[in-house]
């Protein structure tokens, strides 16, 4: 009998030593790749989620163009707040047209059951195990509460995210209400992903550094612990925090509870490496917008990443952010090439 080899991204996750660095990117399938325009000028972005064969074969599309060691579920983190009964739509960044800014309409919202709220997520997820070869992780992914919070309050993307901070000095219950049920509704839909096929998942938490210290261990951080912990409860799957722009947070990132963060590029990552200690796997964490270099720029970029993360296992390399929508694919296809191809 032949045992399926494990993917080197989940040794990476559990800090054990893999055959190559472990690569993947935020953001891999997306407005970049010719063929997800392709697939975009035929339909609308949330039919893309919506559709699980639409879904399946946008996943697909970066592991086949890069190569990359993971695929992460085609979705989008406000995906599943609609089930809580707040209407998204995308032009293209998130747009709600009812934003959530009173009292009674946090009370209003529902904790939806992932199974029935979002089948064809988790119809997507049970598809790719199925697609994916065995060495190629399969990722699932949430938003963090206090990120959705922001859009959820703000009704959108916006310069300054100022209306979830009012609500929470103006009503403070009602804001802390509308976290908690975001983390019990996030909570769940992870557990229902890994449930369906995801191996890792990823909390997004974009807008973190909004956040001063004291305000990330009150607003952000006991909401993403929590969620961790109920994820933990149900499945030894890796979890993965991303909380961008949030390193002077670091005595809080370092008690999340995650098994991986997932830094941007403001952190050198020897540095985050001393300061988190050797119980936390890291990830990251090359500017994005380094793609646009001239290949022996970017390299050489790519080398000053990969030194700084060590020789110790533990390390999965990705971008500080997500891929910008300009970026040239042959620069990311030879940058996999070349994590695959390094050597401490
Ligand atoms: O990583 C992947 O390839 C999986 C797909 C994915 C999308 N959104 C697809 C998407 C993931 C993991 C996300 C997460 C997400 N969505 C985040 C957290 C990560 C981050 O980038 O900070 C956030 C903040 C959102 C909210 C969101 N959705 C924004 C701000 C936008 C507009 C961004 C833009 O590039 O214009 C979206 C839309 C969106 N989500 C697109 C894609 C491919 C573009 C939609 C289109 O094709 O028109």
């Amino acid at each position: 009998m032949s045992v399926s080899p494990e993917p080197p991204f989940l040794h990476a996750c559990r800090r054990l030593p893999t055959s190559h660095r472990p690569v993947w990117f935020m953001r891999q399938a997306g407005r970049y790749m010719p063929e997800y325009r392709a697939m975009r000028a035929r339909h609308g972005f949330l039919d893309l989620c919506k559709n699980p064969d639409l879904a399946v074969e946008v996943t697909l599309q970066p592991v086949r163009a890069l190569g990359v060691d993971a695929a992460i579920l085609f979705s989008d983190i406000l995906v599943p707040v609609e089930g809580m009964g707040v209407h998204v739509e995308f032009a293209p960044g998130p747009v709600i047209s009812d934003p959530v800014r009173t009292r009674a309409q946090v009370e209003a919202l529902r904790i939806p059951d992932p199974q029935a709220s979002v089948p064809f997520v988790l119809e997507t997820l049970r598809r790719l195990r199925g697609e994916l070869a065995p060495e190629t992780a399969l990722i699932g992914f949430c938003g963090a509460p206090w990120t959705l919070a922001n859009y959820l309050v703000e009704g959108g993307g916006a310069k300054e995210f100022t209306r979830m901070k009012r609500l929470l000095y103006e009503d403070p219950a009602a804001g802390e209400q509308l976290l908690q049920k975001l983390a019990a509704t996030n909570a769940a839909y992870l557990a229902a992903q890994i449930a369906a096929g995801a191996q890792a998942v990823q909390i997004f938490d974009t807008w973190a550094g909004l956040l001063d210290p004291d305000d990330f261990a009150r607003w952000a951080l006991p909401y993403v612990q929590q969620m961790i912990a109920e994820v933990r409860r149900m499945t030894a799957a890796p979890i993965i925090y991303f909380a961008r722009d949030a390193w002077g947070a670091a005595d809080s990132l370092r008690s999340c509870g995650a098994d991986v963060l997932s830094l941007d590029w403001r952190v050198p990552l020897d540095l985050a490496r001393r300061t988190l200690g050797p119980d936390l796997a890291v990830q990251g964490n090359l500017d994005p917008a380094t793609l646009f270099a001239p290949w022996p720029v970017l390299r050489e970029r790519a080398d000053r990443v990969l030194a700084a993360a060590g020789n110790a296992p533990g390390h999965i390399f990705n971008l500080g952010h997500g891929i910008l929508p300009e970026t040239p694919v042959d620069n990311v296809r030879r940058l996999v090439e070349h994590v695959h191809s390094w050597r401490p």
